[in-house]
């Protein structure tokens, strides 16, 4: 079987109402992580590519967060319809989308803002 080349953790983290930081799946849906599994299939990826739910990722403030490997790409803000892009660009293409990117200044930094409107 040969070696995945991507593997993409979405933060399905679940916290209760209210907490300061806030979580990445506040319905505990797991919505995000199934749009690239089903986006993954239909591109016909699956095999080589994985969507894997993670825990807190850390980037709470900055969610719903997602990081591809080995690319250390970083994404914060994602949404659904951001998923069919980041295939496309990310895995298929090896780019990174710069509006949904967490910078290097960014991570572990929850003070900064990203590009993308919120
Ligand atoms: S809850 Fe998603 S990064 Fe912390």
């Amino acid at each position: 079987m040969p070696k995945f080349t991507s593997h993409i953790f979405v933060c399905c983290n679940r916290r209760e109402p209210g907490h300061s930081r806030g979580c990445c799946d506040p319905e505990g849906s797991q919505a995000l992580r199934d749009a690239f599994k089903t986006e993954l299939k239909r591109r016909g990826l699956g095999p080589l590519v994985r969507a894997n739910q993670a825990g807190c990722l850390d980037q709470c403030e900055l969610g719903p967060t997602v990081v591809i490997y080995p690319q250390q790409v970083w994404y914060g803000h994602v949404q659904i319809e951001d998923v069919p892009r980041i295939v496309e660009e990310t895995i298929v293409a090896g780019r990174v989308i710069e509006d949904l990117a967490i910078g290097d200044d960014l991570l572990n930094n929850c003070k900064g803002k990203m590009n993308k409107p919120m």
